[in-house]
């Protein structure tokens, strides 16, 4: 695959483009519509400008091409603890938002690097190994669990049976934690991520204060036992990490496990739930995948790989994340300075043309021009993006293969929020 963003950047810039039009969609995009479907708004977005200006000074970025240039720029830093305390007085007021600010996501080199490097080992590629025949156990009873409920009531909630159920228990696998738990978490992390929206509400901040305080003195009490108890686990990893790292980082391995329970939790559940509402909503596609699998298993692993690729480009699971300009520059076409907050839109950025022609359409069977930014860029390139992979690449077979068609048997229920893509509610019938 080869990068597009410098031939994309090179032509000329559209004019500064209107904010207040950008406002009336931004404010569309929170909407129930604007929640089941961003798409045609990002398009408007991406119509309007390739940098445009926000009321409160920042900047929107619909385009793949600054998307890119931004995400792998060192000098585009994390809106951190420091940002805040100098452009968004008060901040310091939320449980949550200051939590997030010690974590991974929101720290900038050293302390980024050794946060990253406590988790990293557990969490590569080459680690999946271990966690692959797990998870394909996971994999194997949700299906099972989808198909009794199809065949026993005639219909079954996706998200509830699946997409909910196989993070909860991936989230246990991967940290070490009681299996028992996993719904738990994931409840927990739902909430607490509420204060990564764009501009969430003062109903989101307490929800998410009300999480972070139960995930904390969770966390406490898993690595007090821990402690007692040192197990071939993340959690013992990131104990280690913190006692042996030589950096005073007293709470490096709750922050860290955190971090990773919050990567993926909302993350894994959007992904699936996108996943089968591709598939029901692209019967052709799914019937000769499927079919392609069935003519030719050998062929599976490329031909699944590719699909899954295209899914998480055509509706990705985190829809943006953020960036602050460490210098005056310019980014499209508008001068930048030094502290100014951009926005990154990566849910409109994949449906940029520059990554795929006619990028609106999802085609199963494509190979992107460009780089995918559904994992994000540069140093904060998403930890779990091998495992996200892994879980589809089980998942997708499994449901080609082992359910019937499937059809939307009610419109998807969305919670409030436009950062990722969740569902409360998928349910799904048989399409025979
Ligand atoms: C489909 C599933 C997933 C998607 C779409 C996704 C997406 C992303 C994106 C876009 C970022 C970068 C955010 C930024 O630059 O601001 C990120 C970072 C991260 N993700 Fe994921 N993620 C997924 C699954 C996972 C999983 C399974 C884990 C578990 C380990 C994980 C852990 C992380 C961590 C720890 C970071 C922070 C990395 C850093 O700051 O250096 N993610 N993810």
């Amino acid at each position: 695959m080869t990068e597009v963003f410098d031939a994309a950047v090179a032509p000329s810039f559209s004019p500064a483009a209107d904010s207040r039009a950008a406002i009336g969609l931004l404010r569309r995009l929170r909407s129930g519509p604007g929640r089941d479907d961003p798409y045609p708004i990002y398009a408007r977005l991406r119509a309007l400008g390739r940098a445009i200006p926000t009321p409160w000074g920042g900047l929107l970025l619909p385009h793949y091409a600054e998307c890119a240039r931004v995400i792998k720029d060192k000098t585009w830093l994390v809106p951190s603890a420091v940002w805040r305390d100098e452009h968004t007085p008060g901040w310091r007021s939320g449980l949550t938002a200051v939590e997030c600010t010690r974590g991974m996501l929101q720290l900038d080199p050293p302390e980024h690097t050794w946060h990253r490097q406590a988790a990293a080992p557990r969490v590569a590629r080459r680690a999946l190994d271990r966690l692959a025949p797990a998870m394909g156990g996971h994999v194997d009873a949700c299906i099972d669990a989808l198909t009794t409920a199809l065949e026993r009531d005639g219909r079954a909630d996706f998200v509830a049976t699946v997409a909910h159920a196989l993070p909860a228990a991936m989230m246990c696998e991967l940290v070490g934690l009681p299996a028992g738990d996993g719904e738990l978490l994931r409840g927990l992390v739902f909430d607490y991520t509420q204060v990564l929206d764009l501009s969430p509400t003062p109903a989101q901040v307490k929800r998410a204060d009300q999480a972070a305080r139960t995930l904390g003195a969770y966390m406490d009490r898993a690595i007090e036992q821990r402690r007692r108890e040192p197990r071939d686990d993340l959690l013992t990893d990131l104990i280690r990490a913190q006692d042996d790292g030589g950096q005073d980082e007293p709470e490096l391995a709750r922050s860290v496990a955190t971090v990773v329970l919050v990567g993926v939790g909302e993350t894994m559940a959007g992904m699936l739930s996108a996943m089968v509402v591709a598939l029901a909503a692209h019967r052709d596609q799914a019937d000769r995948l499927a079919a392609q699998l069935d003519a030719d298993p050998g062929a599976a692993p490329g031909a699944i790989s590719v699909a899954v690729e295209e899914l998480l480009r055509w509706d990705v699971p985190l829809q943006m994340t953020h960036r602050v300009a460490t210098r005056d520059t310019d980014i499209g076409g508008l001068p930048v300075s030094r502290g100014t907050l951009v926005h990154l839109l990566l849910g409109s950025a994949q449906r940029d043309d520059a990554v795929a022609p006619e990028a609106e359409r999802l085609d199963l069977r494509r190979t992107p021009a460009a780089t995918t930014l559904a994992f994000g860029g540069g140093i904060h390139y998403c930890l779990g993006a091998a495992l996200a992979r892994m879980l589809a690449g089980l998942v997708l077979p499994a449901l080609l293969r082992r359910c019937p068609p499937l059809r939307a048997a009610a419109p998807p229920q969305r919670p409030p929020g436009v950062t990722f893509r969740s569902m409360t509610s998928q349910l799904v019938e048989p399409d025979i």
